[in-house]
């Protein structure tokens, strides 16, 4: 059964009498205990997605359309009181830069603590062993004494487990994970995949991976969906995907990977870049980039069409 359900989300900035259209009619499900992935370059609506889903466009922004469905009730219906039941409650966010989103004034404990209180109702007098327990749990060393440490005494990789500490003190059944590990060397990015996971595992939560690294995606996710220019360009189980790529977007996608036996100077990027959300090209929006265009691609949108048992293309190639 699906927890959270996403039909034709529209969110669009209005900038002067420009149109910024940052996500353009997405659908998609989240089932329980899944994770998915959503992957692309960067301005392809990824971000904008989860903030849509956790209410949080502000003007400029706005949703202009579209159903998001979270254990059945459509989020987009609720007021902002309602909302914040949900938001850091039912579902959950770690965002990028941990320092971003951490008080720097305020000891990391008390920042786990004010979560539990505000969140679970846990009563004062028990939030703050609670909290140590979750310093623990994300396996922060010597936790009892580094709860009144504030952020700036901890390394990056430290400091994104208290996000996640955070993020999973209301045992969410939703985590969306905005590039979670990007601000962070190899191993400790690693390290912090391997945190999310098992915290996803032994909470039963269902997960929302953002991030434009397809190898995070290979070996963390359960499906996926790449995102260009606010739509879906393909969806499918992670196995397929990588098995049978099939969008010209996402085998090129699949190129940039580095490969061990390549050096640095051998890479491959996609040719162009994205273009603006206010002046994307007629037709298929990755036209101008695409290797195998045809004059078909210049003049209209593909549909996102179903080929395989879940495996979705919006391609010409396959219409
Ligand atoms: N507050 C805003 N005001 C105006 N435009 C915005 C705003 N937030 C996002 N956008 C635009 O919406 C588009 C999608 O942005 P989004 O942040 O979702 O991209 P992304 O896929 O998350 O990229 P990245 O990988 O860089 O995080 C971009 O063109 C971006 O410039
Ligand atoms: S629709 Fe055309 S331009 Fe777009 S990806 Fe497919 S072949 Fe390339
Ligand atoms: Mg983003």
């Amino acid at each position: 059964m699906s927890l959270l359900k996403v039909n034709n989300l529209v969110t669009y900035f209005h900038i002067g009498n420009q149109m910024i259209k940052a996500v353009d009619g997405i659908s998609f499900n989240v089932e329980k205990n899944e994770t998915l992935a959503i992957v692309g370059e960067s301005g392809s609506g990824k971000s904008v997605t989860a903030l849509s889903i956790m209410g949080l466009i502000n003007p400029p922004g706005k949703i202009m359309e579209g159903e998001i469905e979270f254990n059945k009730v459509n989020l987009l219906k609720l007021n902002e009181k309602q909302m914040c039941m949900v938001r850091g409650n039912r579902i959950s966010m770690i965002y990028q830069e941990p320092m971003m989103s951490l008080n720097p004034a305020i000891a990391v404990g008390e920042q786990i603590r004010e979560a539990l209180i505000i969140h679970k109702a846990v009563p004062k007098s028990q939030a703050k062993k609670r909290s140590i327990e979750l310093m623990n749990f994300v396996s922060i060393p010597e936790s009892q004494v580094r709860y009144n440490d504030l952020p700036a005494k901890f390394s990056g990789g430290m400091r994104q487990r208290i996000m996640i500490a955070i993020a999973i003190a209301c045992t969410p059944d939703l985590l969306i994970a905005d590039e979670p590990t990007t601000a962070l060397d190899v191993t400790i990015q690693s390290e912090i995949m391997e945190l999310l996971r098992s915290m996803k595992n032994k909470l039963n939560m269902s997960m929302l991976l953002i991030t434009h690294d397809l190898g995070l995606v290979a070996e963390n996710a359960d499906r996926v969906i790449v995102m260009y220019c606010g739509k879906i360009l393909e969806e499918a189980n992670v196995k397929d995907l990588f098995r049978r790529p099939m969008h010209p977007y996402t085998i090129g996608l699949m190129k940039c990977i580095p490969k061990i036996d390549c050096t640095v100077d051998k890479l491959y990027s996609i040719p162009g870049c994205i273009p603006h959300p206010s002046q994307f090209p007629v037709g298929c929006r990755f036209n101008d980039r695409c290797e195998v265009v045809k004059d078909i691609c210049r003049e209209k949108m593909p549909e996102l069409i179903e080929l395989e048992d879940g495996h979705k293309v919006r391609c010409w190639q396959w219409q």
